[in-house]
């Protein structure tokens, strides 16, 4: 029989041989000697006895295939497949909602994308608009447990509309309008005083507090509006969430200056500020790509994420998520992130900006192709679903090893960019895709 290596077929050096990665199936194969040898003499069609048994293992697995087979694009096709079946799927609902309660600031940090600084008329959310928005998110989420995320520009200058989230939401669960809810501040810290921590604490508001590594790399972005650095008065936020119980869950804003900085950033979070869990955000997309190279990204993270490892130490960045996709053969079908990877119905992140409009992205949120002003059922807005899942012809895509793993080219990027593939994106995730195979 004539075969030939699939399109599909990717294969990685390892440390007992080569890693087979099946990228249509998702299946890993970890080849033996004779298996591994056959592979390697078919870099170009070649015959081969079916019956033999490491012919057929890597014929069964798809790794190899006949030579007349025409592949055609079936990556591509399956994403479209399951995209549109999410696109009808009834149950699909905004499960999370990062809620930006207002969008000034004490800070005034160099890479904002928020652009938040106070002393200007930016936007606060009034209490008004803040009910209604949490009154149509309990409505979206009957017998859920939907999870908030408060957002700013800095959401501790908001405290109160924290505390009314709260209350809004321990109604609705008591009234059995919703099964559960979970909640997370992202903050800068440095307005955490002990009462303010008692309170996140005893109400079980998951605190990330962001913040670079030690002073001087932390200072230099993350500054007052005076342009002092914000590290000490940080600490002393860290210092009294500590004390009133909370466990320090830092998050990390690389640059293309601090990028290759990141396992010290991380290895001093763990060590000096003893860290229970790491982030670090994804890079802002721009027309070019990145703010930040992907090809650097990805070996900042995978140095930062063994680090994690070895010290058993939550880690969450950019690519850590291929893990679960892998082990769970789940296409990542949403371009941005569904919660339930499908599962149970698409379940969307969405973003309401200060001034209480919608977004579909959880990033964007000042561009009418992305947002809405009204607040209703996702069911009336066939927007929000196109925004997630729309069609990619991209045949560079079909063969790609991330090909179901990345995501992209996420709608933003295609929206910033005019549809060309973000080539940070692909630097990043092919890089981190096999590398994560290896291990
Ligand atoms: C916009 S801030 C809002 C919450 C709060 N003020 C804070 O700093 O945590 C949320 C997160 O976005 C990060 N961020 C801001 N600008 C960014 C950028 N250009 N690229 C990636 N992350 C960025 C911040 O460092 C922070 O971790
Ligand atoms: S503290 Fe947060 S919102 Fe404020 S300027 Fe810095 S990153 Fe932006
Ligand atoms: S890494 Fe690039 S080429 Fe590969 S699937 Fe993602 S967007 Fe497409």
């Amino acid at each position: 029989m004539k075969v030939k290596r699939s399109k599909y077929a990717h294969a990685f050096p390892s440390e007992f041989g080569l890693v087979l990665f099946n990228s249509l199936t998702m299946e890993v194969f970890d080849g033996n000697r004779l298996e591994m040898s056959l592979w390697e003499h078919l870099e170009t069609p070649g015959e081969v006895d079916p019956g033999r048994p490491e012919a057929k293992a890597l014929l069964d697995s798809q790794l190899l295939v006949p030579s007349d087979l025409e592949e055609g694009t079936k990556v591509l096709r399956r994403l479209s497949q399951l995209r549109r079946e999410s696109q009808s799927n009834r149950d699909a609902r905004i499960g999370y909602l990062r809620i930006s309660l207002t969008e000034r600031c004490n800070l005034a940090c160099s890479y904002c994308f928020a652009g938040a600084s106070s002393g200007v008329a930016l936007p606060q959310m009034s209490q008004g608009c803040f009910g209604r928005v949490f009154e149509w998110f309990i409505g979206e989420n009957l017998g859920n447990s939907p999870a908030i995320q408060y957002f700013g520009g800095e959401p501790t200058l908001e405290f109160e509309l924290i505390r009314f989230g709260n209350e809004m939401l321990r109604t609705a669960r008591e009234n059995g309008r919703i099964d559960n809810f979970s909640q997370m501040v992202v903050t800068n810290g440095t307005l955490l005083d002990c009462e303010a921590c008692h309170f996140l604490v005893d109400n079980d508001i998951v605190v990330t507090c962001s913040i670079d590594g030690w002073k001087e790399i932390n200072d230099h972005n993350r500054v007052f509006l005076n342009g002092a650095g914000s590290f000490d008065a940080t600490l002393r936020g860290i210092e009294n969430y500590r004390k009133a119980g909370g466990l320090l869950r830092c998050l990390v804003t690389v640059t293309p200056k601090n990028v290759l900085l990141l396992p010290d950033i991380v290895r001093y979070l763990i060590f000096e500020l003893s860290a229970a869990e790491v982030g670090v955000n994804a890079p802002q997309p721009t027309p070019d790509g990145w703010e930040v190279d992907g090809g650097l990204l990805a070996c900042a993270v995978q140095q930062a994420w063994l680090f994690c490892n070895e010290n058993g130490v939550c880690f969450h960045a950019p690519g850590t998520h291929i893990v679960s996709l892998l082990n769970s053969r789940t296409p990542q079908t949403d371009r941005c992130f569904d919660l339930e990877l499908g599962r149970s119905g698409p379940n969307f992140g969405a973003y309401v900006s200060a001034s209480g409009k919608l977004s579909f992205c959880t990033v964007w949120h000042n561009d009418t192709r992305c947002t809405e002003d009204r607040l209703t059922s996702i069911r009336e807005y066939p927007r929000i679903i196109q925004w997630h899942y729309p069609y990619n012809e991209d045949e560079e895509c079909d063969t790609c090893v991330a090909g179901q793993l990345c995501g992209g080219p996420c709608s933003l990027e295609m929206m910033l960019n005019g549809g060309r593939l973000n080539r940070d994106r692909c630097r990043f995730f092919r890089a981190m895709v096999p590398w994560v195979l290896q291990r």
